[in-house]
């Protein structure tokens, strides 16, 4: 068994990540997430916020609705653009996604290609459907967007988003003027996109309704810099250049000054370093992470230039977070098509549209990202267990009575309910106590805090890190500030 097929197994039988409606089992590309999923989640969200929003005085926050009206996609491209080759086995039905069938099947990359073209390719190579070996049909484009009628006579098309980005550009303009702001300001959300994936694979990597956190930084094109870019400009990051790629070279670790020779922006060089800071912060290995240059031919129909963050996976490497210099591409399209005015006044009275830098973050694959690289198996413990970082842990504490009897339960309820006012803990008196270490390791718990004969003399408790296993004595009325310390310590 695989380690991703590993978590797989430990995310089911913890309910902690599971197919939708699986008792049905038909819709594959759609997963929920169980009470240990969703306070993972709820964590990295709220850490997420803390790191890159609330860290900002001027980044503001709003939450969009998921179902946009058509208008919305003809003015973004996405009708038009937001498009995937597909190819069909005309003897089982099966459905490939071309561009990755292709390069899997004969290590061509295709990007940029045409359907004529890969069809092509797919003949010259003699590529047949791998399950039945039947002939494949024409490469043809499929939307990826997710249609659905507005109204009970129907008339209004709308879509669900593909991405949380479009509600920022639609209400641009209100939230600016409300928050009475200045440029550089930045909009975040945190919310649900849909694609119609033509296959959906590797667990919650590629899947039909997922998470975004994603900032649109809104930049006076005239004053391109970032103010806070000197904070970085020291730090590393590790970049896989355009040249590397083609040259078959590997990638290179620079500092952000030098990253702006490649990269040429400030404040898409100022998110890939705090972004570089934040994945090594959830568990993830410097070794494990890159940004990759995209090829001219793969970058998005809106991009002045993409760096995607990629993750080291078991099954290769893998974006996760989009970064983009969106140019004044969406506000003016939406300007043109909604006919409303997009311009902003600067401070020298100049009427502008701002230009736009986005990193863009998927929940999902982070999450998988951080499963995988916290993972450790264990064969000296006799479990396998995660190395969550306390700060996205799902609980930071366990806490167990050392038997069932003396007192000892009633003792250990009382810790349980005065900590559950502030941490998320869980209380376990089932099994031995080796048992319950176990199952608190195997979710990621950090801290075991244990009521035993020694707490009804002296009011001390044990408390045992996860990752050591060594124990410590605290009295009861410090457990808060140890639990508050090793939150905010990041470890
Ligand atoms: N607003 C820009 C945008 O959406 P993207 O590169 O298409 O850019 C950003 O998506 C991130 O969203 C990706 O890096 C990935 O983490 C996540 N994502 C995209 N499609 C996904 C899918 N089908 N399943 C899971 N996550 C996905």
């Amino acid at each position: 068994m695989s380690k991703m097929e590993d978590i797989q197994r430990v995310c089911l039988q913890r309910g902690i990540i599971f197919p939708t409606a699986e008792i049905y089992s038909t819709l594959s590309g759609f997963y929920e997430y169980g009470h240990v999923g969703y306070l993972l989640k709820k964590k990295f969200v709220d850490y997420w916020r803390e790191f890159f929003v609330k860290s900002d005085d001027n980044i503001f926050e709003m939450e969009g609705c998921t179902v946009l009206p058509e208008k919305v996609f003809v003015a973004s491209g996405h009708l038009k653009s937001f498009v995937d080759p597909i190819t069909q086995c005309k003897e089982c039905n099966s459905l490939y996604k071309a561009d990755d069938f292709i390069r899997e099947k004969t290590g061509i990359l295709v990007e940029g290609k045409t359907p004529k073209e890969m069809m092509e390719i797919m003949r010259k190579k003699k590529v047949k459907c791998p399950k039945c070996g039947g002939e494949l049909a024409e490469v043809r484009l499929f939307n990826l967007m997710l249609k659905t009628e507005i109204s009970p006579v129907g008339g209004q098309t709308a879509y669900l988003r593909p991405e949380t980005a479009q509600n920022i550009f639609t209400s641009f303009h209100r939230v600016f003027r409300s928050t009475r702001s200045k440029l550089p300001m930045g909009i975040a959300q945190v919310g649900r996109s849909f694609r119609n994936e033509i296959s959906p694979r590797h667990f919650i990597v590629r899947i039909r309704e997922f998470n975004q956190t994603e900032i649109e930084m809104f930049i006076d094109p005239g004053h391109f810099e970032c103010p806070k870019f000197d904070e970085v400009k020291n730090k590393k990051i590790t970049i896989f250049t355009r040249d590397a790629q083609k040259k078959g070279k590997k990638p290179i670790t620079m500092t952000a000054k030098q990253a702006m020779k490649i990269v040429k922006n400030e404040w898409l060089v100022y998110f890939l370093v705090k972004e570089f800071e934040f994945y090594k912060s959830l568990g993830i290995p410097e070794n494990s992470l890159r940004f990759r240059h995209m090829l001219p031919e793969e970058t998005p129909h809106y991009s002045g230039g993409n760096f995607d963050l990629e993750i080291k996976f078991d099954f290769g490497w893998k974006e996760t977070v989009g970064n983009a210099y969106r140019t004044d591409y969406d506000l003016k399209k939406h300007m043109e098509l909604s006919g409303k005015d997009m311009t902003v006044l600067t401070e020298d009275n100049r009427k502008i549209i701002p230009h736009v830098v986005e990193p863009s973050f998927g929940i999902e694959r982070t999450i998988v990202g951080i499963l995988l690289h916290c993972y450790i198996e264990d064969k000296k413990r006799g479990w396998n267990w995660f190395k969550f970082p306390a700060v996205i842990a799902p609980y930071t504490a366990a806490i167990f009575p050392l038997v069932n009897k003396d007192g000892l339960p009633k003792k250990a309820k009382e810790v349980y309910d005065k900590l559950r006012e502030n941490f998320d803990v869980f209380y376990d008196d089932r099994g031995s106590i080796g048992k319950r270490y176990a199952r608190s390791d195997e979710i990621g718990t950090p801290f075991a805090i244990t009521i035993d004969y020694q707490t009804l003399e002296d009011s001390t408790v044990t408390i045992r890190n996860r990752d050591s296993t060594k124990q410590i004595r605290v009295d009861i009325d410090h457990i808060k500030i140890f639990l508050d310390k090793a939150l905010k310590s990041l470890e």
